[in-house]
């Protein structure tokens, strides 16, 4: 089709005003991909991105993860905080190396059969790694959705989550070949800047005529609160 879809209009916003200088895009390689994932799990990107610097440097790829002391990883992570995902990330490289020939599996239920790697995480590396069609849901991309389709309820609530993903999944369809990489980042672009939480710029955004939410005058409202 040549109508503009959710997925090349969120593209186009991107290429002026998405994030093309982040250290894990270059060179965009899947141990990289994965530990900025997880940094970025719990922690805003211009915190991650000294530690990512210093820790890449020190531990360059899967094998040197693996065998590397728990206490230099968490040493590399001090700072950084829920030490968790720091314990987690070295059982899943040494899993990686008995399991998968020392890298990351290219594969959706082998990813999210290791520690630390949810559904969306899963997601987010397949497509920035390997430009695989996979859908991501963090917070940021359930505000979208929710805004962008009206759709009321906690996005936490299961009902809600699973049309969410229903939703994630079904823009994947126009996302250009190719270009899935950028779509993932354009999403977490997009989700941490203009449609932000509060004060969200719809008077400049591109999804703006097709955006409900908007339609509805319920951008202030939506997504709707945890309840209690
Ligand atoms: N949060 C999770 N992944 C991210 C990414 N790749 N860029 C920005 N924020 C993120």
């Amino acid at each position: 089709s040549h109508a503009a879809t959710f997925a090349t209009r969120l593209l186009q916003w991107f290429e002026q005003s998405g994030r093309h200088d982040l250290p894990w895009q270059h060179p965009r390689t899947p141990y990289r991909v994965w530990l900025s994932e997880i940094m970025l799990q719990q922690t805003q990107v211009r915190v991650v991105v000294p530690y990512f610097e210093r820790f890449v440097a020190a531990l360059p790829d899967v094998r040197a993860l693996a065998g590397a002391p728990l206490d230099e990883v968490l040493a590399l992570w001090s700072g950084l905080g829920y030490y968790a995902r720091a314990r987690h990330l070295h059982a899943a490289a040494k899993q990686c190396v008995e399991r998968h020939g020392g890298e990351l599996p290219r594969d959706f239920d082998a990813l999210l059969a290791l520690p630390g790697i949810g559904r969306s995480t899963a997601g987010a590396i397949l497509s920035q790694a390997w430009g695989e069609r996979a859908a991501i849901l963090d917070g940021n991309v359930k505000r979208v959705l929710c805004r962008v389709h009206a759709v009321a309820g906690w996005p936490g609530a299961p009902a809600v989550e699973k049309r969410l993903w229903a939703l994630a999944g079904a823009h994947l369809d126009g996302v250009p070949d190719g270009r899935m990489a950028d779509y993932t980042q354009a999403q977490m672009d997009f989700g941490a800047t203009l449609c932000a939480r509060h004060d969200p710029a719809c008077a400049l955004c591109p999804l703006q005529d097709t955006c409900l939410a908007l339609r509805e005058g319920r951008v202030q409202e939506l997504p709707t609160p945890r309840p209690g």
